[in-house]
């Protein structure tokens, strides 16, 4: 939520800044800003999507500046509530992602000492804040202001009159490039992809002062050093790479993206080793990675006989007395405020805790004791798809590794066929979709978190109300909902609840509603009950989990696609939902 980019040296700040924020784009939409040095202080706002924005930042000039693309939290979307704010007399500049909790108290304060404020954000009390205690030294004064902000933040600051560029962290992401004789700062690594791969990840409590000649950083008023890490991704990989939507891009990459996670994932790591040992599992994670997580509890206990159970980050507080000897947090992004807070509160009670992520340096990775990477590359698309895939890659891995019962040949399959399943004809299924007022998605079993995958993509980017239910709970009240304008799509496929899910079908046929099926080869049976049937090739029950989820996050995508739809970046969304 919010991106925040910054940069310190020999180009155009503006510009690094705009190219920065269109990386960082995912994270909110709703309006940007930059602000430049040149040696005066320039702002420019806009409302809306910097991709759409007829005007542009080019006019600003100074090599050093600051911008921020915003997610609104407090003002709603408006040239006055864009960020960076500024104090009174308009010499400093901020941009901040995260919440400042007392915000009120201390604007309040502000305004009893006599401060007029320009907006409606919990940001603007920090330059005012500033102001109040600047004298001459802008990081002295940073540092000063920062014991009264209660909440979290990544912050970039700037004034007049001095060539230092300020970068505080506590709670919210913040990364430095260390480029030659340049510097590049980002809310993660993306910006930097074009000038350099050599990153400081900031620590919670840490203040740099950056000038194009180095930079220090302090964390309690001690100066402190932080390693250089080398970033794993590169520029091209973040970009569209000739596709329309980055959705489509991320779709397609899933061959490549399942066959990587799995051979990252060896027997001899600690973290398998952490699971192997553990008598019972809890995983805490949000949307899309809670999905892919309930299939690794399905895997578990049906394979592996370890109980696992997922519960919803956001809920975990509201179980004191939860305990499991391990809790996993899973989390593309790394950055999920309420995944970080459980896994916190994990640590807390005295479980083990490991984290599943995508995101190199990200915050999660340093909440748990051990961390395994998913390694899908950068996922720039809000609706997450290969971030799925190779969630669901890593736990078939990880049950490969700790079963008896081997996946190898099933993994073999979903490699076979991940690429042919990419153009599969989905037209009619897009047709019935497109015109319908409410889409039910069921399923049994394995089958029932891809039917919650299902409902989560199609509602996200088609904005049809869409739900996911196990197909056994349809009688006690969905039933009510069934008629010709409401689709009802399963995976069906030759397994021991075929049976049932058959019967399943035939009461939804005979209640009008039109379905449509996942199965495979279509055999008679299917074709039968079915509106539309969508073929899968002859694969395991495994191999059918990861092709259907694929198939409905086309569907998905093509019926966005038919209703016209920003499908990157969909109304009111961020990628990276860092508050609680
Ligand atoms: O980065 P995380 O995996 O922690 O994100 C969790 C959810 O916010 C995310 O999966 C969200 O549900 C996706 N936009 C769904 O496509």
């Amino acid at each position: 939520m919010c991106g925040i980019v910054g940069y310190t040296g020999y180009r155009e700040a503006a510009e690094v800044c705009r190219l920065g924020l269109l990386r960082l784009e995912y994270r909110g939409y709703d309006s940007y800003g930059i602000a430049t040095l040149s040696p005066s202080l320039s702002v420019y706002k806009h409302v809306g999507k910097i991709s759409d924005s007829a005007t542009s930042s080019n006019h600003l000039r100074g090599d050093t500046g600051i911008g921020h693309t915003r997610w609104a939290t407090h003002g709603v979307p408006s040239e006055k509530n864009a960020h960076p704010h500024l104090d009174a007399k308009k010499k400093i500049a901020v941009v901040h992602n995260g919440i400042i909790e007392n915000y009120a108290e201390l604007r309040r304060g502000l305004e009893e000492r006599g401060v007029v404020f320009a907006s409606d954000t919990d940001t603007e009390v920090i330059p005012h804040l500033i102001a109040e205690h600047y004298t001459k030294n802008l990081f002295q004064a940073v540092e000063s202001i920062l014991p009264m902000l209660k909440g979290s933040y990544a912050l970039l600051i700037i004034t007049e009159g001095e060539d230092t560029l300020v970068a505080a962290r506590n709670g919210s992401p913040l990364v430095l490039g260390v480029g030659d004789g340049e510097y590049v700062l980002g809310s993660d690594a993306l910006p930097l992809l074009d000038y350099t791969r050599q990153a400081v990840y900031f620590e919670d409590g840490d203040t740099a002062e950056i000038t194009r000649d180095g930079f220090t950083i302090h964390n309690k008023g001690v100066s402190v050093s932080r390693n250089i890490t080398e970033i794993e991704w590169n520029a091209d990989e973040a970009k569209k790479g000739g596709y329309q939507h980055y959705m489509l891009k991320e779709i397609f990459e899933q061959p490549e993206v399942f066959a990587n996670t799995l051979s990252s994932i060896k027997s001899k790591s600690e973290a398998v080793d952490m699971i192997r040992n553990a008598h019972a599992i809890t995983i805490v994670a949000c949307g899309t990675s809670a999905n892919a997580s309930m299939i690794f509890s399905y895997l578990m206990e049906g394979i592996c006989h370890i109980p696992t159970r997922v519960i919803l980050a956001s809920e975990f507080k509201y179980f004191p007395t939860m305990f499991t000897d391990l809790v996993i947090g899973v989390s593309q992004s790394g950055e999920t405020a309420d995944t970080l807070a459980a896994l916190k509160l994990a640590k807390d009670r005295g479980s083990q805790t490991l984290a599943i992520t995508n995101v190199l340096g990200s915050t999660i990775t340093r909440v748990a004791s051990l961390v395994l990477y998913t390694r899908a590359g950068p996922e720039m698309s809000v609706a997450a798809t290969k971030s799925f895939t190779s969630q669901v890659a890593a736990f078939l891995q990880i049950v490969n590794l700790l079963s008896d019962y081997k996946l190898e040949t099933e993994l073999s399959e979903i490699k076979r066929y991940l690429p042919e399943i990419l153009s599969t004809d989905l037209s009619k299924a897009v047709d019935l979709c497109k015109n319908a007022t409410t889409l039910l998605y069921i399923g049994r079993g394995l089958f029932y978190p891809v039917a919650l995958e299902g409902a989560l993509k199609m509602k996200e980017i088609s904005y049809i109300h869409a739900e996911g239910y196990a197909a056994g709970e349809l009688k006690h009240g969905p039933f009510a909902l069934l008629s010709p304008k409401t689709p009802v799509i399963s995976t069906c496929v030759s397994n021991c609840v075929y049976p049932v899910m058959m019967s399943n079908l035939k009461e939804i046929k005979a209640r009008n509603a039109p379905i449509i099926v996942i199965g495979k080869n279509c055999d008679k049976d299917l074709e039968d009950v079915a509106d539309v049937c969508i073929p899968l090739p002859a694969v395991s029950e495994y191999g059918a989990v990861v092709l259907s989820s694929v198939i409905l996050q086309l569907l998905a995508y093509q019926t966005a696609v038919s209703l016209g739809n920003d499908v990157d970046m969909p109304r009111n969304l961020a990628k990276s939902v860092t508050v609680e």
